[in-house]
């Protein structure tokens, strides 16, 4: 069993074993864009006691082994790759099929359950800026990612300055995803139908849990592996 470090960041502990996810979700310590912050510090930020969330670490180790995608020991155009064919491909399905559920529920339910209808807009801003998000990581950052891991150096009209430029901005950008999602969250109590509830309310509110679930995984993937060692392979080349 890998000792567990009260002094690691979440993020890090996330990498060295992707399961663990599974249990900050569960206590709902963020572990993608709150992923810099040092396990002490989430625990006490989220009112935890260190020792039990070690523990329930610890047990989720024991029960679950590695499992999983290794995403850690890939290269930087196979997490590219993998990025673009798991997570973006889900987010352009998804985020029209949920949109459409949310501007009905919205428009039927809106009068007896006021909250779906900014439900209906915090998700339309989001779904928009999640669109641009990832146009500018499959045009620009992962193309000069894939450039970096190949050649050291990337001249190509997309990659001017650092490569931390674009990435500040999409960390900012994954920030402004994440507050969306804690709205969303809390003006639908956790993702509960209200008694009585249509179907298409029932799957709209699962689709959110899944997409909320899904931009964890994602957003992870990003800020705490692909991010920091596309930054240190230009810094080894510069
Ligand atoms: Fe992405
Ligand atoms: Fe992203």
């Amino acid at each position: 069993m890998t000792a567990i470090s009260t002094d690691s960041t979440v993020g890090q502990l996330v990498v060295q074993r992707p399961s663990r996810s599974r249990v900050f979700q569960r206590l709902g310590i963020d572990f993608c864009c709150g992923g810099k912050k040092r396990l002490l510090d989430a625990c006490r930020d989220k009112g935890l006691d260190t020792d039990e969330v070690v523990q329930a670490l610890a047990a989720d180790e024991a029960i679950s082994g590695q499992g999983g995608v290794d995403v850690a020991g890939m290269g930087l155009s196979q997490l590219c790759d993998h990025i673009e064919q798991t997570h973006h491909a889900y987010l352009h399905t998804e985020l029209p099929r949920v949109g459409a559920m949310a501007k009905k529920v919205a428009a039927v339910h809106g009068a007896n359950h006021p909250w779906t209808v900014e439900l209906a807009s915090v998700f339309a801003g989001f779904s928009a800026e999640l669109d641009t998000h990832m146009v500018k990581e499959e045009r620009v950052l992962f193309p000069w990612i894939r450039t970096l891991e190949k050649s050291g150096r990337c001249d190509e009209g997309h990659c001017s300055g650092s490569i931390a430029n674009p990435i500040r901005m999409m960390e900012h950008e994954h920030d402004n995803a994440g507050r969306a999602m804690e709205r969303m969250r809390e003006l639908s109590h956790g993702y509960t139908p209200p008694p009585g509830a249509c179907n298409t309310f029932i799957a709209m509110l699962d689709g959110l849990a899944r997409i909320e679930s899904d931009m964890h995984q994602h957003v992870h993937k990003e800020n705490n592996i692909l991010f920091p060692k596309a930054a240190l392979r230009e810094e080894s080349t510069a």
